[in-house]
């Protein structure tokens, strides 16, 4: 990589990091790295910890409207994995010095920026479906990449957090594929949550790599394995397939497959896609208003817990 180095870093220590780097070691918290690394991956663990807990909006306002019991536990099991998903996240950011504070402060504040898919509406009880089927879908594609990631808190959070994303597939394709193959009315209902979701679910795995400005030092310090298109094909090769198996339509014209068998798509909206990360459309401000509001709801317990450590770790608790 070329680049001016910080008047405290040396091309020497750049160079062992480096050497690190391509023996794929992992980089512990303790390690020297350099300044831009700590960086970046505090924007980037930091923002995915953001998109786990924003995530879990559009999908807790169907627990109450869940069609069965069965349904029911399943979502409300989910949406619990993804408080913990942001858990591990924050917990990673912490470990290269970044504070809670600072973090939710930053997403509070609207600084900080989250995927924008969580920012779309959810109509009717097969988005929860869809979400699961592509958004979840998607994700474990990102973060099976991200499992080999060069940082190793990052790595092994990720590694954790695909085991669940698995089942939060899973559920999402059984339900849909039960209601392609249910009622006229089911049917109509998936295929309708199908052309909301397809087009979030191609952007939220990034701009293609041209116009994505951080992929290059990601890439060189082994943080992002692969590019936005090779993910986002990845993605695209493994669910068109069982999209039209289920019997659904696709919203593209112009989908198709090459002669290497890769499915290929059509113009991707990224107007709407900048839109949607700026606020400008969509369910931003409601998102934020939400995330708000529980933060100041939570007050009391936070000053309780710190009254109560206030008192001295390892007293006997009364
Ligand atoms: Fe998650
Ligand atoms: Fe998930």
């Amino acid at each position: 990589m070329s680049q001016t180095l910080p008047p405290n870093e040396t091309a020497e220590q750049h160079a062992a990091f480096n050497a690190r780097i391509a023996r794929g070691e992992k980089i512990e918290p303790g390690d020297w790295m350099p300044a831009e690394y700590r960086r970046q991956l505090i924007r980037m663990i930091s923002q995915h910890a953001h998109s786990e807990v924003v995530g879990m909006l559009p999908e807790g306002e169907w627990i109450t409207r869940a069609p069965t019991l069965k349904r029911k536990t399943i979502l409300i099991a989910k949406v619990q994995d993804e408080a913990g998903h942001g858990q591990y996240l924050y917990h990673a950011a912490e470990t290269l010095g970044a504070t809670r504070e600072e973090m939710l402060d930053a997403l509070l504040s609207g600084k900080a920026k989250y995927s924008s898919i969580f920012n779309y509406p959810t109509y009717t009880w097969a988005d929860v479906g869809m979400i699961g089927w592509l958004v979840d879908g998607a994700a474990i594609k990102n973060q099976t990449m991200l499992a080999g990631c060069s940082y190793g808190p990052y790595s092994r959070a990720m590694v954790r957090i695909c085991s669940e994303e698995t089942f939060h597939h899973k559920q999402g394709k059984e339900m849909i594929v039960a209601y392609a193959q249910g009622t006229p009315e089911q049917r109509q209902m998936a295929q309708d949550a199908l052309n909301r979701w397809w087009w979030p679910s191609m952007m939220m795995l990034g701009p293609h790599d041209a116009d994505s400005p951080n992929s290059g030092a990601l890439s060189g310090w082994g943080i992002k394995l692969k590019s936005n298109d090779e993910v986002r094909q990845e993605f695209i090769n493994e669910h068109v397939p069982e999209l039209l198996e289920a019997g659904l339509t696709i919203p593209d014209p112009d989908l198709h497959q090459d002669e290497q068998g890769n499915w290929k798509h059509g113009p991707i909206n990224w107007d709407e896609f900048w839109a949607v990360i700026k606020g400008q459309q969509g369910l931003n401000k409601e998102r934020l208003g939400a995330r708000q509001h529980a933060h100041e709801d939570g007050a009391w317990v936070r000053e309780a817990m710190q009254a109560y450590a206030a008192r001295g770790l390892g007293q006997a608790a009364d």
